[in-house]
């Protein structure tokens, strides 16, 4: 594997492989790497010739201090982790060659971008949204890949990628968990042992409520997690809600609809999400 500093570097590389006609893939990540993130490595390598990965603890999209300072970062394990993956690429780049010129941009992503993680935390998608459009302007793949952990990310990405007329396929790839069901995240580092523990009800609690919300509406579902998580000193919900899986619009009820619930909880200062399908 190849570790370039600069998009530059990775650019010339990129467009000498496309000359011989590879198909390019690519894989943004904030680093702390797990097994969800190799999942996208992995189906990368398969749809793709060759795989790029990038590592940028995006300033812009933390809204809070506090998260940022203690983001966890752990770039020798990366490392090796995208080396046994045979990852081709890594792209490592410090904040001045992502944004040289300290300049912002404004994106409007409409509705989807102004529920769930985009009114709870404001700012957030306009920095995805920056670092996308820089990564994806500046690399230009064929495909990107995107884990459906961060749904709405998801569909971000999709807008941005319309909104900007960009040509590159934009891949969703499936949630990885831990044995006990809790979503794999780079923030589950951070928990204490007693924490790691409570959040393993996560899962179990958006199971039930999903059962609950088909056979006695949403509005008994969202009573349930409240409680349930009311009842934990350690968890504190930021949200719960069942929406409609491609507008994100809030849901009353499920009928004739492909719905999807999602969850933001604090797990002491940590804050986790996760979503699941109806
Ligand atoms: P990060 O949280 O590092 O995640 C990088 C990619 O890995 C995202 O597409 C995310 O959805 C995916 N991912 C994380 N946990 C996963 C899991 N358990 N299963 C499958 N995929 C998972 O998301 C970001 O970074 C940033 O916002 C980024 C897109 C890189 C822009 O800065």
């Amino acid at each position: 594997m190849q570790i370039f500093c600069t998009i530059k570097e990775v650019k010339s590389f990129v467009d000498e492989k496309k000359q011989l006609g590879n198909v390019i893939g690519f894989v943004p990540t904030m680093g702390a790497l797990h097994q969800g993130h190799i999942s996208l490595i992995e189906t990368s390598r398969k749809q793709t010739d060759i795989t790029i990965c990038s590592i940028f603890v995006n300033p812009t999209q933390f809204n809070n201090a506090d998260d940022l300072k203690h983001y966890p970062r752990t770039p020798d394990n990366d490392i090796q982790m995208l080396q046994d993956a045979k990852c081709d690429i890594l792209y490592m780049p410090d904040v001045n060659d992502i944004y040289p010129n300290n300049e912002t941009q404004q994106f409007d992503f409409g509705k989807i971008g102004n529920v769930l993680e985009g009114e709870h935390r404001p700012g957030h998608f306009n920095g995805v949204g920056q670092v996308v459009s820089i990564l994806l302007k500046g690399i230009q793949p064929h495909k990107a890949f995107f884990g459906s952990k961060d749904y709405q990310q998801v569909m971000i990405v999709k807008e941005l990628v319309k909104q900007q007329n960009l040509s590159v396929d934009i891949i969703s790839c499936p949630i990885l968990r831990e044995p006990d069901g809790l979503a794999m995240s780079s923030r589950n580092k951070r928990l204490t042992v007693e924490e790691r523990k409570v959040a393993s009800l996560i899962p179990i609690i958006m199971k039930k409520a999903a059962d609950l919300a088909r056979e006695k509406g949403v509005t008994y579902a969202k009573l349930y997690v409240d409680e349930q998580i009311h009842q934990q000193p350690l968890m504190k919900l930021d949200y719960y809600e069942i929406c409609d899986a491609e507008s994100l619009d809030l849901l009353q009820d499920i009928y004739n609809k492909r719905a999807i619930s999602l969850i933001a909880v604090f797990v002491g200062a940590i804050r986790l999400i996760d979503n699941l399908e109806i």
